[in-house]
């Protein structure tokens, strides 16, 4: 077995209790869920055939600095920021090896605010907080929390991780690669709203994994991406999506476009008129009821048929 330092394994210590200088309140508030060694690993695997001499890895909403973590480089500027102090005071007393700022990631987000260079190769990684504005729990949330957090315009968005994506155009990444709900691709209304993002960056590669890795989230789990994007002018449409090649953790690959959705086979409201094609008359509120009705009535049907042949026969 490996021995860890005791430097490393007292960090470690101290991250893997997560974000426990805030209360769960908080740290749904401010997103601050951090991130698994095993999922860090997938990233740093990630970016690494991407990495030269002198590039910047930026981590705008790096909490403790658990992307950071044994990562000193030389060859590399590992840059962390964080609007939540402690965690910033945190990052300044435990990585000597990393610049670490004070800031709202989400206003003025420019190269020049963490000292980077236009010509610097520039790859951001990193679990950015995801928080639904528009929704009801969201809105309670955001009513109670003491600081509502201000976002330019330019990159406002009804989730906080989208406005943190769109932040990444506007610091002209070279590469991203980052944790996010999987929704935000395969959503086709998250997927528009990504905006710049997506009109400027191409996916290439997402592995999906389940949201339970993270040991302080409660609540149902949801995939998570762990994907990769590339500047890229030529954008991608969500076409591009619907055939890009997923990874799962055991090896599986899946294609959204190899799926058949409820979505594209049941209405949400019911039709005037009935229609021919049993299938047209579903809809969502009446799903279950409709099923069973379609069951009798092919039950039906298929009946007459025999009946039919029969009466035929005879
Ligand atoms: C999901 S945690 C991830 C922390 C760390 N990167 C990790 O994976 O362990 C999100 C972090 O974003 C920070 N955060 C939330 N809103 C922010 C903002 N507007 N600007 C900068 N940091 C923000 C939170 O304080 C929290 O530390």
């Amino acid at each position: 077995m490996i021995k860890l330092p005791f430097d490393y394994q007292k960090k470690l210590a101290d991250i893997k209790s997560s974000a426990n200088h805030l209360t769960y309140q908080a740290k749904i508030n401010q997103g601050s869920f951090y991130t698994p060694f095993e999922l860090v690993n997938y990233v740093w695997e990630f970016i690494t055939p991407f990495l030269t001499k002198n590039s910047v890895v930026l981590d705008t909403s790096a909490g403790k600095g658990s992307f950071f973590l044994n990562r000193k480089n030389n060859k590399l500027l590992l840059i962390t920021a964080d609007n939540d102090k402690l965690a910033v005071n945190y990052l300044k007393e435990n990585f000597p090896y990393l610049s670490a700022v004070h800031k709202n990631a989400l206003i003025n987000p420019s190269r020049k605010e963490y000292e980077i260079l236009d010509k610097q190769k520039l790859i951001i990684i990193g679990n950015p907080p995801y928080n639904d504005f528009t929704s009801l729990k969201s809105r309670k949330i955001k009513e109670n929390s003491l600081n509502n957090l201000v976002i330019d315009p330019q990159i406002k968005s009804r989730d906080l991780g989208i406005s943190f994506l769109r932040s990444y155009y506007q610091l002209k990444a070279d590469y991203v690669c980052v944790l996010h709900p999987l929704s935000y691709l395969i959503k086709e209304t998250n997927f528009n709203s990504l905006k710049e993002f997506k009109d400027n960056y191409k996916l290439l590669k997402s592995l999906v994994v389940d949201s339970k890795k993270f040991s302080d989230a409660k609540g149902a789990s949801f995939p998570i991406a762990i994907s990769l994007y590339k500047l890229d002018n030529k954008g991608m449409n969500y076409e591009y999506i619907r055939n890009f090649s997923f990874q799962l953790e055991n090896g599986k690959q899946f294609l959204l476009s190899s799926f058949q959705f409820l979505t594209d086979l049941v209405n949400k409201y019911p039709k005037k008129t009935f229609s021919d094609e049993y299938l047209n008359n579903l809809f969502f509120s009446l799903f279950g009821i409709s099923i069973q009705l379609c069951e009798i009535e092919h039950l039906f049907k298929n009946l007459t048929i025999i009946a039919s042949q029969f009466i035929r026969i005879n």
